[in-house]
């Protein structure tokens, strides 16, 4: 695809958060088109979680704007004035346009996966109850859960959980997903099965935001990196100047530490390349 022509799915304009007197994030810019899929990496503190929890309103910025596919969710300034004054009915619909998934799964104990992937779309979108649990049958089975749809969380792996959380999150149809380490979680064994869920999630053209350490997933998937320090936005590219050429100083420091990943994936980038320039 044709980066340049596609629509904005996502634009943040000087996004600040403050808890108390910190100032967590300190004027984010950033846009994401339609299709995109956006790495986020910083050291533990940077403000990744806290930047995706604003794009739905986890938490409230303490200014800025963010507008969904056209449509704006949040604006207020730097002086408190709100510009966007929507009803909380507007609010709900449009921050519903974006998926998460967590860290920590957080499905639904008592209900099995079909159960909870069915919940969203039936009382919040108050959508046909067959036509929903087709659709919910039809992700889970992308997600390579057919045999699992009956199953509790707790009958099931870490791995298929969060593919679970997946098929929930876009079971809303949402226009951009956002996914906060959704692997760190996991024993290394599991990590390749959700992370090959969202690599075929990416090739199917879902805009996405991932907060990774998965640095592998970043080189093959990426888009663009973006390296968050002290709440804001460092340093802005495609995956192989940001991982593997970086150039601000604590962006250096940060993917040195990865650096044996970047070794073991070199003859994959050099195959990318070599495929690239023909
Ligand atoms: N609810 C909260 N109340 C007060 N401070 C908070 C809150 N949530 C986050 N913070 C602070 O905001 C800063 C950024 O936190 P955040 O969770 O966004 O970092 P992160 O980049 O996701 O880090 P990690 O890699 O450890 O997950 C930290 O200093 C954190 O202590
Ligand atoms: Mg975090």
């Amino acid at each position: 695809m044709h980066m340049q022509d596609a629509k904005e799915v996502l634009k943040l304009r000087d996004i600040c958060l403050r808890f108390g007197k910190a100032e967590v994030l300190r004027g984010v810019d950033l846009s994401v088109k339609q299709g995109e899929v956006v790495v986020i990496i910083g050291g533990s503190g940077s403000g990744k979680t806290s930047l995706l929890r604003c794009i739905n309103l986890l938490n409230v910025p303490s200014s800025g704007s963010i507008v969904i596919d056209g449509e704006t969710l949040f604006d207020l300034d730097r002086s408190g004035a709100d510009k966007a004054g929507l009803k909380p009915a507007q609010v709900n619909r449009i921050r519903a346009q974006t998926g998460m998934v967590f860290q920590q799964f957080n499905l639904f104990p008592h209900m099995t996966a079909l159960q909870n992937v069915m919940e969203a779309p039936v009382t919040v979108k108050r959508q046909n109850r067959q036509e929903v649990e087709k659709r919910a049958r039809d992700l889970l089975a992308q997600m390579g859960l057919d045999q699992h749809v009956d199953k509790r969380p707790a009958q099931l792996s870490g791995g298929q959980q969060q593919r679970v959380a997946i098929a929930r999150a876009l079971a809303m149809d949402p226009k951009v997903m956002l996914f906060d380490e959704p692997t760190s979680a996991l024993d290394p064994e599991l990590v390749g099965e959700v992370l090959k869920a969202m690599v075929a999630l990416a090739r199917s053209g879902m805009t996405m935001m991932v907060v990774t350490h998965e640095l592998g997933f970043a080189l093959e998937i990426a888009d663009r990196v973006i390296f968050i320090d002290q709440g804001l936005i460092a340093a802005d590219g495609p995956p192989e100047q940001v991982l593997l050429h970086p150039e601000h100083p604590r962006l250096k420091q940060f993917v040195g530490r990865f650096h044996e990943t970047a070794d073991l994936l070199r003859p994959f980038l050099e195959g990318k390349t070599a495929a690239a320039t023909h």
